[in-house]
């Protein structure tokens, strides 16, 4: 642990992003929380991959609100504190409007939304004390190219990631006063399990080549992001979102 070490807490952190992300923070000095919904071994094995000491793991149904706020309560107490949380779990399931059933439909913008959006949202309101405690500190969502771009199989997962940006923002204004950054990061498709039947079926090829490096993100590249968005560094530029997707889809 070094003097600047600092207390995270990242959601989904048992594979995929959420893994690269408790990666940098640990390889930076970071004591890390690696909080995990179903996948328990797998989380196991990030921890002990992790370098670095003081890490933990913690349990939640992101869709549970009790759950969510036992889990960064834990998280906090086995830390000694909190003084960044990355709101990184997520669900992407298919609801294309023109061929889904309504009772699929509806199944899907439930669950889509109550981990997504209200998960985070949950997991904010809880984190909040122990930043306060700790005298400031940052949360980083972690949304999608797909707030901006529009999801067309996948509308609840856009509409989701949209309301985080509009969450992470009006978090931004409510929260500086007590010197807490909120920001998102915005990633196009990324090389994880969430994106493995996009990439490697017969559109795969296409995905790649919305961006001009002929490739999608590397799950490190979005962790990098994550890090500066949470460093003392990037307090000033709370509120904002950041691109992470090869220039394939351009807005200002
Ligand atoms: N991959 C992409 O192309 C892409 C692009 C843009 C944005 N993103 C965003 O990046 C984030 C991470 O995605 P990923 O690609 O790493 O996905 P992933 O490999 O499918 O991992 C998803 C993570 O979320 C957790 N999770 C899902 N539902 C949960 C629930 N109900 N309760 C608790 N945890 C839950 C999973 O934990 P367990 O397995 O332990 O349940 C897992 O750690 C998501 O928010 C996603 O929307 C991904």
């Amino acid at each position: 642990m070094t003097s600047s070490s600092r207390a995270v807490l990242v959601t989904g952190g048992s594979r995929g992003i959420g893994r690269a992300i408790a990666r940098a923070f640990a390889e930076r000095g970071d004591r890390v929380a690696v909080h995990w919904g179903a996948s328990r071994a797998r989380a196991e094995e990030v921890l002990a991959e992790l370098p670095g000491s003081g890490h933990v793991l913690v349990q939640a149904d992101l869709a549970d609100a009790d759950s969510v706020g036992t889990m960064v309560d834990t998280a906090a107490d086995a830390l000694g504190g909190l003084d960044v949380l990355v709101n990184n779990a997520g669900v992407f399931v298919a609801s294309p409007p023109l061929t889904s059933s309504y009772e699929h439909w509806q199944q899907v913008w439930a669950q889509t939304l109550a981990v997504n959006l209200v998960g985070a949202a949950n997991a904010t309101f809880r984190a909040v004390p122990h930043l306060r405690a700790a005298g400031g500190g940052a949360v980083v969502n972690v949304s999608s190219r797909g707030a901006f771009r529009g999801e067309p199989d996948n509308p609840a997962y856009g509409a989701s990631k949209a309301g985080m940006n509009a969450f992470a923002q009006s978090m931004a204004l409510a929260l500086a006063p007590l010197g807490i950054a909120v920001t998102a990061v915005a990633p196009g498709f990324v090389q994880t399990e969430m994106a493995r039947e996009v990439l490697d079926g017969p559109g795969g090829d296409a995905v790649r080549a919305q961006s001009p490096f002929g490739r999608v993100a590397r799950p490190e590249e979005v962790a990098a992001a994550v890090l500066w968005l949470a460093s003392p560094e990037a307090r000033f530029s709370t509120g904002t979102i950041v691109d992470v997707n090869g220039a394939s889809y351009l807005r200002s």
